[in-house]
């Protein structure tokens, strides 16, 4: 077992890393000061893994809401379904909620916690590996809306995340793929060192080897909470988490949410963001390949769908977060390993990277 810590003064917390640690009472109920608890998770998750929260927090009256599985039933209208049942419960602002799942489910459990009677505290019971390296750790909760992505939410810190990596033992294959695009956008964007170990090592994360995987999430989380802990709020560096999301958010919005995982969408915006920074003469032709190979190697996408024209890129691009006094700001590569923030690139460059960063019909 590992422990993290997310330095954020008194809103500081721990992050433990390890097999086996839902078998455990005590990486949970010493975080839990509350009467009740509440439990948040879905139809999927739930037969696999709820009973063992339950047997550690039986005496606390658990609540127990099990939501419907997917990326499209990320919406307020579903998060209202977990105030139905914390109020038909009776439960107070003393209670804490629990997410365990996918980052669907702590992005809602966690706004759900941001919101309820004002605050309540929560912890995060990641399942997925995306969730376990990336959207667990560093506080920002939140629902979709048909207009764009995570566009209704709140920075909302939990008390502790706990990461117990047996669970990737029943993750699809998919998923873990789809996991693997953040724990690669770690390396370009602040870790070079970082991405050389995974293009020695991604055939055992493909494999599941253990260790590779307890590696690549300690090393992940670590360069979130350095990141976080610099920049909360995201008023400078946290930006450049999202390396590859701007284009991303386009694909998954334009598509439909559920369609494409997150983890593909961004995979294919990353190597878009590399794409354009190689045009911007930043990034070498020899890295822009090195990127996208092990991009491919991870069974992620390297190219946006064919249905997405430019001009109905640049539409959904323009209503991403990033877009500050009208100007699409984006995170591109100086070099591999190294992020920048920026707004000041030729309109015409953007073009024709969305036009040639199509998969062929
Ligand atoms: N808050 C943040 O900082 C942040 C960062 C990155 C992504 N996100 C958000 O996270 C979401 C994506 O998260 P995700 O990739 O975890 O998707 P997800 O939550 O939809 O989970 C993926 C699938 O795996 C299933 N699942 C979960 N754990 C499992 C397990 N152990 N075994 C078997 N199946 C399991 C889920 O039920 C689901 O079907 C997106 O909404 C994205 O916007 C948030
Ligand atoms: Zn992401």
């Amino acid at each position: 077992m590992k422990t993290l810590h997310l330095d954020l003064g008194e809103r500081s917390y721990p992050i433990y890393i390890g097999a086996g640690l839902l078998d455990q009472a005590e990486w949970l109920t010493r975080h839990i000061a509350a009467s009740r608890v509440a439990i948040v998770t879905n139809e999927t998750v739930a037969p696999l893994y709820i009973a063992k929260l339950r047997a550690h927090v039986a005496s606390l009256q658990p609540v127990e809401v099990v939501l419907p599985d997917g990326e499209q039933y990320k919406t307020l209208e579903v998060l209202n379904r977990i105030f139905d049942a914390l109020l038909s419960a009776r439960c107070d602002r003393r209670t804490t909620i629990i997410a365990l799942g996918g980052g669907v489910i702590g992005d809602m459990a966690g706004f759900a916690a941001a919101c309820y009677q004002r605050g309540v505290p929560f912890i995060q019971v990641p399942t997925t590996l995306l969730a376990q390296v990336d959207s667990s750790v560093g506080g920002k909760t939140g629902v979709n809306h048909p207009l764009g992505k995570n566009m209704i939410g709140a920075f909302y810190q939990p008390r502790a995340v706990i990461i117990d990596t047996d669970t990737l033992n029943t993750l699809p294959d998919r998923e873990l793929s789809a996991g693997l695009a953040e724990v690669i956008k770690y390396g370009l964007i602040r870790d070079p060192e970082f991405f050389a170990w995974l293009e020695g090592n991604m055939d055992k994360l493909l494999a599941r080897d253990t260790e590779a995987l307890a590696f690549a999430i300690h090393r992940s989380c670590r360069n979130k909470a350095e990141v976080v802990a610099a920049d909360e709020r995201e008023s400078g560096v946290r930006a450049t988490l999202n390396l590859g999301h701007t284009f991303g958010h386009a694909i998954e919005t334009g598509l439909g949410y559920g369609n494409w995982l997150h983890g593909e969408a961004i995979a294919a915006g990353m190597v878009m963001a590399a794409d354009l920074s190689h045009r911007l003469k930043w990034l070498a032709a020899a890295d822009m390949a090195r990127i996208e190979k092990l991009i491919q190697r991870a069974r992620l996408p390297v190219r946006a769908p064919e249905t997405l024209g430019p001009a109905r890129f640049l539409e959904l691009m323009a209503v991403d977060k990033k877009v500050l006094d009208g100007r699409l700001r984006l995170v591109l590569l100086k070099h591999l390993g190294e992020s920048v923030v920026t707004d000041d690139y030729p309109r015409a460059q953007l073009e024709a990277t969305l036009a040639s960063m199509r998969a062929a019909a």
